[in-house]
């Protein structure tokens, strides 16, 4: 048995802070602890030092109430952000330019033009920025990635991902300005980023965005479809709602040889047949709130970011093709802004 010191870096587990200890960071944290000959924890952060340390206190890891604390730390190599949306573009510039990896929740920035400086600092200095498009994660995702080519060629796609919040889930959700965007920057970035993934290297040459309030909890839209066109004469279409307690999630890929489609985000088909199903316990009550288990994507998506760190093959979205999913999402804000804002999102909703 070779001496810690003596083994190649690849083989020894990264030091990572996490930085925000609030509702997602239990599914990072337990994937932390899920891998720990790749990753070790060696702090965990917030604002709210009581938070850092129920966050820590399993892991063994130092309660910290800062970033800079963190990125003080020699044994930090990587941070992995999750604080809210407005902090994510400071907190990644702040840790690239101390040279530590990023793995940044969704969306890496509130901006594309901030992302793309992201982008470009993180490539300057030879660091790994990645986006959390957990989503990505699954085999249902990797199999139609894997095998792109057997389906033939793709005309359109569609992805309906509506759920039920029913209000703020944190605070900062009710603060957010309508010309931030609610549901287009929290949760548009992981449907877009399955249609981007499908689509390659092609951004929209056309982005046709509707969005609305319906509850009063917040000021920003909480339901939206957006329509695009992409090089080839291909079109995808997204529908998401935060609106909907029959939770619905469902992608369908229309190809010239038949259908793909993704039920509940696990169940995988091909003109009907059942390619793909997940582990039994994952899929408890699809339908509901919370009916579906969601560590396997952060453990998953976290052995790709370390495979990213080490310089192996991964599955991540990284850099500037992060960035180009902020890009789009500018695009469709400002869309949906055009569209719809004086009639269907800034007046209060009906009572
Ligand atoms: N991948 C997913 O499926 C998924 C799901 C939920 C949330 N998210 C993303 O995760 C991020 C966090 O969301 P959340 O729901 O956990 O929010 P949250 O408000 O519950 O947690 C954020 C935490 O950050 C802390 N914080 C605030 N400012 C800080 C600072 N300057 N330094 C350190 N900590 C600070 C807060 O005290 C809080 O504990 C968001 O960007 C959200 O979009 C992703």
């Amino acid at each position: 048995m070779p001496e810690l010191t003596t083994l190649p870096s690849s083989l020894l587990p990264i030091g990572i802070a996490v930085i925000g200890c609030g509702r997602i960071s239990g599914a990072h944290l337990a994937a932390v602890a899920a891998l720990p000959k790749q990753v070790r924890l060696v702090a965990a952060v917030d604002a709210d030092l009581a938070a850092a340390r129920v966050a820590a206190k399993p892991l063994g890891a130092l309660a910290l109430s800062s970033l800079e604390e963190a990125l003080a730390l020699p044994e930090v190599e990587a941070v992995l952000i999750a604080t809210p949306n407005a902090l994510h573009a400071q907190q990644c510039l702040a840790a690239l330019r101390a040279g530590r990896h990023v793995l940044v929740e969704k969306p890496v920035a509130e901006t594309g033009e901030q992302a793309a400086g992201l982008a470009r600092e993180a490539e300057a200095r030879g660091l790994v920025l990645a986006a959390g498009h957990t989503f990505r994660h699954n085999a249902a995702v990797r199999h139609i990635v894997d095998n792109r080519e057997r389906f033939g060629r793709l005309r359109s796609l569609e992805v309906s991902s509506c759920v039920k919040w029913d209000g703020p889930q944190a605070p900062w959700w009710a603060e957010r300005k309508p010309e931030e965007g609610l549901i287009l920057s929290l949760f548009a970035p992981h449907a877009l980023d399955f249609v981007q993934l499908v689509m390659g290297d092609d951004d929209p040459v056309r982005v046709h965005a509707e969005a609305a309030r319906h509850q009063p909890g917040w000021q920003g839209e909480d339901e939206a479809m957006i329509l695009m066109a992409y090089p080839g004469r291909r079109m995808a279409s997204v529908h998401i709602s935060y609106n909907q307690p029959s939770v619905l999630d469902r992608k369908v890929l229309h190809f010239d040889k038949g259908v793909l489609e993704i039920e509940h985000g696990e169940i995988l088909s091909w003109n009907g047949e059942v390619l793909i199903t997940p582990p039994e316990g994952v899929l408890v009550d699809p339908r509901a709130m919370g009916g579906r288990t969601l560590g396997h994507y952060f453990s998953d998506q976290l052995a790709e970011f370390v495979r990213a760190v080490h310089g192996q093959p991964h599955r991540c979205p990284t850099g500037h093709d992060a960035a180009r999913l902020i890009a789009l999402i500018d695009r469709v804000k400002a869309s949906a802004r055009t569209n719809s804002a004086a009639d269907a999102i800034d007046p209060p909703p009906p009572a």
